[in-house]
């Protein structure tokens, strides 16, 4: 695909309408976010689908791998969640409309794999902001994204998304900037780094905040608690990568050399411990002890809302 054309980052209004937004978040059950342990808890749902012959249709997997080499905090750990609904993904679904304005506007090929995630961060009232993604300032490893906001609650304050030309934070190109209903953001992840500042809920808001659910005791798997989005603590996003054939599989991307960051907290060293249940990959893959598997988490993670400006961006 050339899509030299198009700048870095660009934000954008009205990419989903009332209707499709309403529908989702009301009809969307997401599953417990393990990953979310070491920072606001959330619930996710996820899809791989493809575009073929014009329309989105859905993959069956239910599950991601981000290679490790990304995402320091959880990478090489596989991640088990709800699937958003495969009628949702058709051309006229909510979803599927959405897939199919990231492909047209990035110029993906057909029969290129997307990941799709819809996830909601619950915050909590504290004394302090606490980080919705677990990491820092990264890429998530693929070629380009796009992340929707699809709710943001009225007690929420921050998280607003930034992106930056320098992995160490010396080159930020914008300010942090907010993601409001309907909105959404493209980005080249690959050519721009990207971070989300932490947030909290107002005094007050608490009360009538809704909570995430519990994990299943008996599994990893998500625990599908109908956890529907659009309380006053929450804020659910959802967000597009392509390609994604490196989450499925937990591959390298060779088109994206933007590295990592270390992490500080690694789930990976959790596992270990036995404090984290993952699936041992059966394949290995790189340099982490546990190497294959794992969440894709930030990123997409939610990335938050990301709300930028509408020009071009360049180094
Ligand atoms: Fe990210």
């Amino acid at each position: 695909m050339d899509d030299s054309d198009l700048p870095l980052f660009q934000h954008v209004k009205g990419f989903v309408s009332e209707e499709d937004r309403a529908a989702i978040l009301s009809g969307i059950a997401l599953g417990h976010d393990p990953s979310s342990a070491h920072f606001a808890a959330r619930t996710k749902a996820i899809r791989f689908v493809t575009i073929i012959q014009g329309k989105p249709m859905a993959f069956a997997q239910n599950y991601f791998v981000q290679n490790a080499d990304y995402n320091d905090f959880s990478g090489g750990l596989r991640r088990v969640y709800s699937l958003i609904p495969s009628e949702w993904i058709e051309e006229s679904g909510p979803v599927g409309k959405m897939v199919l304005q990231f492909a047209e506007y990035y110029r993906i090929p057909e029969k290129t794999v997307i990941l799709v995630q819809i996830q909601t961060s619950f915050m909590r009232e504290l004394n302090r902001t606490e980080s919705i993604t677990g990491q820092g300032i990264h890429t998530d490893g693929a070629d380009r994204a796009c992340i929707v906001c699809l709710h943001r609650g009225s007690g929420i304050f921050g998280p607003a998304n930034q992106f930056h030309a320098k992995l160490d934070g010396s080159k930020p190109l914008t300010e942090p900037k907010i993601l409001e209903h309907g909105e959404a953001c493209f980005f080249k992840d690959n050519e721009v780094y990207h971070y989300v500042t932490p947030g909290g809920c107002k005094k007050g808001a608490d009360a009538s905040a809704a909570s995430a659910p519990a994990p299943s005791s008996e599994t990893q798997e998500a625990s599908v608690a109908g956890a529907t989005a659009g309380a006053v603590n929450q804020r659910t996003i959802m967000i597009m990568h392509a390609p994604a054939e490196i989450y499925m599989m937990g591959i390298e991307n060779k088109n994206n050399t933007l590295g990592s960051r270390v992490s500080s907290v690694k789930l990976r060293d959790e596992n270990e411990k036995g404090t984290e249940t993952v699936e041992k990959a059966e394949k290995g893959a790189d340099n982490a002890a546990y190497t294959s598997e794992l969440d894709y988490m930030g990123l997409a993670q939610s990335l938050g809302s990301l709300s930028l400006t509408a020009d071009r961006h360049e180094y």
